[in-house]
């Protein structure tokens, strides 16, 4: 595996593999890898001749206040890691790689509607961040496929509207989120957990499956959506918010049958997310 770390390098290793029309797949990465990266890298492999990982904690997706500091970074392991998940290029630019004119001068990508509502209201501006850096890692390696993690539901329903919109010429895969035995949504934020709140975290999940079992029985929606909320609260949870749309992010309406129950959520330091796809029973 190569480490690179700027736009010439990067250039350099893909220029052969671009000659030869290879097919290239892009995951992009804050680090501190876990399982559910590695089903993204598996993904890739198996639908892509060469693949590229990028490692960046993009400060422009953290809002003031967040954890930009605190975030884990462990790139000996992850570099392991990747050379281990058969990953052929790693590019770990810079700050100043990616945003040479300064992070304040930076020109951003703002995708309306989707970004909007969820954690577009929780973390303003993070979603601008998170496009923007989407947009410039899909410039740079010029992938025919990047893969994202459906844990952040929103977050690929921003990057799929952004590459539509701007008529990107690439493919996005959805990964399934990939669980711990007990349900919880595996994360780098689930290490800011204690050992008691990391025992009370898969009630996020849990309250998710309860909430979907209910609502496939016909039950109704608000009445679901109090209940959920008040069971986050009984299980220790400060919920951000707990929401039910349709697949598109849009609000349900009477005929929507494709729906998702999406979370944030409060335990400790750490602020979780989750969501769970379901079918809603016609009315
Ligand atoms: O999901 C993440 O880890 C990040 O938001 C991403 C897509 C790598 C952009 O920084």
């Amino acid at each position: 595996m190569h480490t690179l770390q700027t736009a010439e390098a990067l250039n350099d290793a893909l220029a052969e593999p671009r000659r030869r029309g290879q097919r290239i797949a892009l995951v992009p990465t804050m680090g501190n890898l876990h399982a559910g990266h590695l089903a993204l890298f598996h993904h890739a492999r198996r639908r892509a001749d060469v693949v590229v990982a990028s490692l960046f904690v993009n400060p422009l997706q953290f809002g003031p206040g967040e954890d930009l500091d605190a975030y884990p970074r462990t790139f000996a392991d992850d570099q392991a890691a990747l050379e281990k998940a058969d990953c052929d290029v790693l590019f770990a630019p810079d700050t100043a790689t990616l945003y040479p004119q300064g992070l304040e001068n930076a020109t951003r990508i703002h995708v309306p509607g989707v970004s909007e509502g969820l954690c577009g209201d929780s973390r303003p501006g993070h979603f601008d961040g998170v496009a923007t850096v989407v947009a410039m890692l899909l410039n740079l390696v010029a992938p025919g496929l990047a893969c994202f993690g459906e844990k952040d539901y929103q977050q690929l329903a921003v990057i799929r509207q952004m590459v539509a919109d701007l008529h990107l010429p690439v493919e996005i895969d959805g990964v399934p989120i990939v669980r711990a035995d007990d349900g919880l949504a595996l994360s780098s934020r689930n290490g800011y957990l204690s050992d008691a709140e990391r025992a009370k975290a898969p009630a996020l999940y849990h309250t998710l499956c309860a909430m979907r079992d209910r609502l496939a029985a016909g039950e109704d929606q608000d009445t679901v959506l109090v209940h959920g909320h008040q069971a986050l609260q009984e299980a220790g949870f400060t919920p951000d918010y707990l929401a039910l749309r349709d697949r598109q992010l849009n609000p349900v309406t009477a005929r929507t049958r494709q729906a998702v129950l999406l979370a944030a959520a409060h335990l400790g330091a750490a602020r979780l997310i989750d969501n769970l796809s379901l079918e809603l029973p016609a009315s």
